[in-house]
Order: C-alpha cells, then sequence, then structure tokens
C-alpha cells in the first residue's frame, strides 16, 4: 500500500505534522494551488498557517480550492464554509481573495455552478496538495457512502449521520441543510498528492476501514488506497484500529 502512514499523540501534534506539509509545498512552490477543507479537523492547520504568515510566509501567489459549501448558505452565514475559511485563514494571510475559490451555495444553476467549478479547477492547473478530514462514516469532502469514484463536483443529499454529526455547529438540527456541493472522488483523486488528517476515537472505525478495508464506494475514503502519495496524519484516538 502506496499510503504514508504519521502517527501522532494528539492534536496539537496532528496539526503540526500537516501544517509542515502545507509549508513544504508552499515554500518548494509559491504558486501552488491547495484543496482545503472546514470542518474541527483543520482548524489546529491554519492557526499554524496564521502564525507561519505572521513570521514572513508568503501566500500572495497561493492558490486556494475548498472542498464543500452547503447549499443555501450564502458567505454571510455564520455556519457557511466560505465565512468559516475567511475566519480562520483568508483574512488573517496575505492571499488574494480573488484566488480562493469555494462552490456557490446559492448559485441559481447548481448544476452549473459545479461544471464552473471543475472547470476553474481545470484552468488553475489542477490541485497540488488537498488537504482532507473524514467522516465518521467515511465520506471525504461531502461524498458520502455510495458515491461513484468517476465523480466529479456535484450536488449531494447529505447522509443522517453528517446531519447530526454537523448539528453541533448549528442552534439546531432542523438548520443542518441537508445538500452540499461538493468536490467528487475524481476531483479529489487527480489531486497531485493528498494529506488525510483524523484525531479522535471517533473517527477510528472510519480510519480502519479507508486503510485496510477494501476500495468499496461504501467507504468513500478507501478510493485514497489507489491514489500514489497520500499521506495520513492521525492521532492514536484515530489510529487505534490500526
Ligand atoms: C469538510 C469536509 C468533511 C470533513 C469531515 C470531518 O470540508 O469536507 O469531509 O472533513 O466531515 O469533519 P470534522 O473535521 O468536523 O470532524
Amino acid at each position: 500500500m502506496a499510503m504514508n502512514i504519521v502517527v501522532v499523540a494528539n492534536f496539537d501534534s496532528m496539526s503540526a505534522e500537516a501544517a509542515k506539509i502545507v509549508y513544504g509545498q508552499i515554500m518548494r512552490k509559491p504558486n501552488s494551488v491547495l484543496g482545503l477543507a472546514t470542518g474541527s479537523t483543520p482548524l489546529g492547520v491554519y492557526k499554524l498557517l496564521v502564525e507561519y504568515h505572521n513570521r514572513g510566509m508568503d501566500f500572495s501567489r497561493v492558490t486556494t480550492f475548498n472542498l464543500d459549501e452547503y447549499v443555501g448558505l450564502g458567505p454571510d452565514h455564520p455556519q457557511s464554509y466560505r465565512r468559516y475559511m475567511h475566519e480562520h485563514l483568508f483574512s488573517k494571510v496575505n492571499i488574494n481573495p480573488e484566488r480562493t475559490f469555494i462552490p456557490n451555495g446559492l448559485a441559481e444553476d447548481l448544476e452549473a455552478e459545479c461544471r464552473r467549478y471543475d472547470e476553474l479547477i481545470r484552468q488553475a492547473g489542477g490541485i497540488d496538495l488537498q488537504i482532507l478530514g473524514i467522516g465518521t462514516n467515511g465520506h471525504i469532502g461531502f461524498n458520502e457512502p455510495g458515491t461513484e469514484f468517476g465523480s466529479t463536483t456535484h450536488v449531494v443529499d447529505l447522509a443522517e449521520s453528517t446531519i447530526r454529526d454537523n448539528a453541533r455547529f448549528f442552534e439546531s438540527i432542523d438548520q443542518v441543510p441537508t445538500r452540499a456541493i461538493s468536490m467528487g472522488i475524481k476531483s479529489i483523486m487527480q489531486a497531485k498528492e493528498i494529506i488525510l488528517m483524523a484525531s479522535g476515537g471517533s473517527k477510528a472505525d472510519a480510519i480502519y476501514a479507508a486503510v485496510h478495508g477494501p476500495v468499496t464506494t461504501a467507504v468513500p475514503a478507501s478510493v485514497l488506497q489507489l491514489h500514489p502519495s497520500v499521506t495520513l496524519v492521525v492521532d492514536q484516538a484515530a489510529a487505534s484500529k490500526l
């Protein structure tokens, strides 16, 4: 198996390992195209990237594509991923806002928005380094179990378990959007290099299935076994079943 597995003690060391990889990527290629995730997992990475920036790291030539956005939430909605990225990274580093891409969850024609997003990624020359978290059900991006490996950016009906997992960010579970736009499995697999991060015991089953299970659409992250350059950065709790 081509996966490079790094097991570290806890969330902070997971964040430090992943941030180091992102740092190296941008040092080697200042105009890198990064694929970014939201949620709890990458928060420590973004914090460290802001610290690196405060010590001189330059983001001015970096381009970013986020994995996903909720349908119906605009950039000002507190739980939109555009807002999340603004708060945790974009407003705190010298990235050019015109080079930060996130699917538009308010697009009238969602199908056209998906095609536009894939085209933007293509025009940028593809993603150099993709950061991924993993859902407790094994999803990557919002590619829920059953998503075809050939999928490009598409509109997703979120799984019940994902709605439950993400309800913690909303006032109540009925406020969690039921749909999202997500980069597809194929879009993710086209990234030149991938980091999959996971922290905590709630991710242990998904990590086990992704790494040692059969490659199956039932566990979207298992497709990563077929990618030539994946680094798994997991803390001990998430790695406890490996
Ligand atoms: C977020 C995303 C999701 C999350 C996953 C884990 O952009 O694409 O796949 O990475 O749901 O979420 P957390 O990190 O909140 O446990």
